[in-house]
Parts: C-alpha cells; sequence; structure tokens
C-alpha cells in the first residue's frame, strides 16, 4: 500500500504545478478520470482477498477526497490569481497628477463691458442694443447728418454691396431706434461693435463703443456731467480723477464736448458727449419743447487699454492666448 501514498503525494505535487484551470482539469483527469490511477486503484479492489477489502476501500476513499479537496484549494488559488492578475493590468494610477480642465476666462473688452454695465445700472441705466449692420437713415440721416452734409466724411464707413447698407460707424443709431419705441423718461446705455476704415496700433477697423442717453423733462448739461464724472471715478477707482468737457462739434448734439479725464499730468480725449439735438428729438417724434436730455458715447476699447495699461490695441484682436490668459 506503499503505492496509495506515492500516488497522493505525486499528484498533490503534480496540482500544485498547475498554472491555470485548464492544466489542473487535465492532470486532475490522471488520477480521478475514467481510467486515472486512482480510479485503476479502485477497479483493483475487486481482485483483492474479501478480508483486506473494507480497510483498502476506506483507504482509497480517504485518498480520493484529500485529491479532490487538494484540486478544489488549487483551483480556488488559481481563479484568486487570475482576479489580482486582472486588477493589476486595469488598475489606475492614482498617484498620477489630473489633466485638468480648460478653463476659459472672459476678453478684457468683455469685463470692461460687464463693468460698465453694472455701473451704469447703479446709476439707473438700463441696456438696450441694435444691429450692426445698419441704413443710412438710422446711422446718419435720422442723427442729423442729411446726405452730403460734411459731417458724413468724418467717417470712413464700410459700405455693403448695393450701397444701402453700411456696417454701423458708432453706436449712435441705437439712440434713435430706442426713440422711436420708447417715450420719455428714458435712461439707457448701448454698447457694440462699431466699424470704420482705419488701422493701426491705435485704431482697429472693428472695435467698441458704448453709447448713452437720458431724456426726461429736466436733464440738463449739469446732469451730464455729474454721470459722466461719477461714471469715470467708479470704473477707474479714483475718487480724485479729473473730467474735463471741451467744446467741440458733433450733428446730433447741441452743444457738444470731448469727454477728457485726467491722466498724469495731462489729459486724455475718452468719449464725445452733448446735449440731443432738438432736431434729432423732432426726428423721432419726441416733443423737443416738453422733453431734453444728453448723450454721450465712449470707446471700450480705449477704457480697457487704459485700465490695464496695454498700449496696442491691435492684441486684444490677435487672439493670443499668452496675452489673453493674463486678465483671466
Ligand atoms: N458717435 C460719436 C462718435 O462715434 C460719439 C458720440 C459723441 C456719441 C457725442 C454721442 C454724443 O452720443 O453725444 O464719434
Amino acid at each position: 500500500m506503499h503505492d496509495l501514498d506515492a500516488l497522493v503525494k505525486d499528484a498533490l505535487a503534480v496540482f500544485e504545478q498547475a498554472v491555470d484551470a485548464n492544466a489542473l482539469e487535465q492532470v486532475k483527469a490522471r488520477y480521478l478520470g475514467k481510467s486515472g490511477l486512482l480510479t485503476e486503484q479502485l477497479k483493483a479492489l475487486g481482485k483483492l482477498p474479501a478480508m483486506e477489502r473494507p480497510v483498502m476501500g476506506a483507504r482509497i476513499n480517504a485518498a480520493k477526497v484529500a485529491l479532490e479537496t487538494a484540486l478544489e484549494a488549487r483551483r480556488e488559488h488559481i481563479r484568486e490569481r487570475r482576479l489580482d492578475a486582472a486588477l493589476r493590468e486595469d488598475a489606475l494610477d492614482v498617484s498620477l497628477p489630473g489633466r485638468g480642465i480648460g478653463m476659459g476666462g472672459l476678453h478684457p473688452v468683455s469685463r470692461t463691458l460687464e463693468r460698465v454695465e453694472q455701473i451704469f445700472h447703479s446709476l439707473g441705466f438700463e441696456v438696450a442694443d441694435g444691429p450692426e449692420i445698419e441704413t443710412d437713415f438710422y446711422n446718419f440721416t435720422a442723427l442729423n447728418q442729411p446726405e452730403n452734409h460734411p459731417a458724413r466724411s468724418m467717417h470712413d464707413t464700410f459700405y455693403l454691396e448695393g450701397g444701402h447698407h453700411l456696417l454701423r460707424t458708432h453706436t449712435s443709431p441705437i439712440q434713435v431706434r430706442y426713440m422711436q419705441t420708447h417715450q420719455p423718461p428714458l435712461r439707457i446705455i448701448a454698447p457694440g461693435r462699431v466699424y470704420r476704415v482705419d488701422s493701426d496700433a491705435t485704431h482697429s477697423p472693428m472695435f467698441h463703443q458704448v453709447e448713452g442717453l437720458w431724456i426726461d423733462e429736466r436733464i440738463s448739461f449739469a446732469d451730464l456731467k455729474g454721470t459722466v464724472t461719477e461714471f469715470f471715478r467708479l470704473f477707474f477707482e479714483r475718487g480724485d480723477l479729473q473730467v474735463r468737457f471741451r467744446p467741440s462739434f458733433f450733428p446730433f448734439t447741441e452743444p457738444s464736448a470731448e469727454i477728457d479725464m485726467s491722466f498724469g499730468d495731462g489729459w486724455l480725449e475718452v468719449g464725445g458727449c452733448g446735449m440731443v439735438h432738438p432736431q434729432v428729438l423732432k426726428n423721432v417724434n419726441i416733443d423737443s419743447q416738453r422733453c431734453q436730455g444728453f448723450a454721450f458715447g465712449m470707446g471700450l476699447d480705449r477704457l480697457t487699454m487704459l485700465r490695464y495699461g496695454v498700449n496696442d490695441l491691435r492684441l486684444f484682436f490677435e487672439n493670443d492666448l499668452r496675452f489673453l490668459r493674463q486678465f483671466r
């Protein structure tokens, strides 16, 4: 019966060497299969003398249980190893730095626009809008610049094919559109893109303006000065900022003025303004005997350059991320 002990010992060793489920099932067949080594021993039982059979039978059964237990243990071991390997293979390296989300930021001119809207909102102004493709009427005629009026040559205008439409040269046409559809009292700003045939370090063919308009029964030049001065002081966060109103000419205002602000030792022109011309009010059917008010126009790009110390306007429109990222 040495045989049986050796067989069990061998089998256990062979099971231990099976590296995967397939190999294990094959070696299992070698011992426990239909003509496996242990099965053969069982078959041989019949040839033993009757007296020896029960003892031998019990031993063979014990050997069978031992092999089956070892098999199951090995199967379990192989399963676990497979799982470990799979986990290792699919593992996430949680120590790797994340890829991050590309966070955008507002364009500096948009920042200025938000700030301008916020300040004027605090002064009671609403925001109005209008089209960038305009007609001659809204851009010029209604603003008291009839055809052949010399003031038209102040702007180098982009005309659309056919000559009936143009790219608005200023935000002033929004005044006209707004007054056509609203009765005083009205108090608006109107920001937007405007276009002129012009291009150098301080001029771009497309740039941004914000228009202002306040019409009521008794709005005076004093209100204009107070409003504009307050705006510049809030915008630049300087309570001591000086604002100067220098006599000038615009066809749609009378009197008209350039707006200058103190800058270093001197002055810097930052906009135009004036009392809305009675003819403009007539053009939109507002009674110029009963109502009056002021208007102004400023360059948003200019304000942005001054606020951030940018000296070339073109930087705003080249979309170079190295420049734009600085404003995030
Ligand atoms: N529209 C003028 C321009 O683009 C700016 C301007 C001046 C607007 C005086 C106004 C104003 O409303 O009253 O040069």
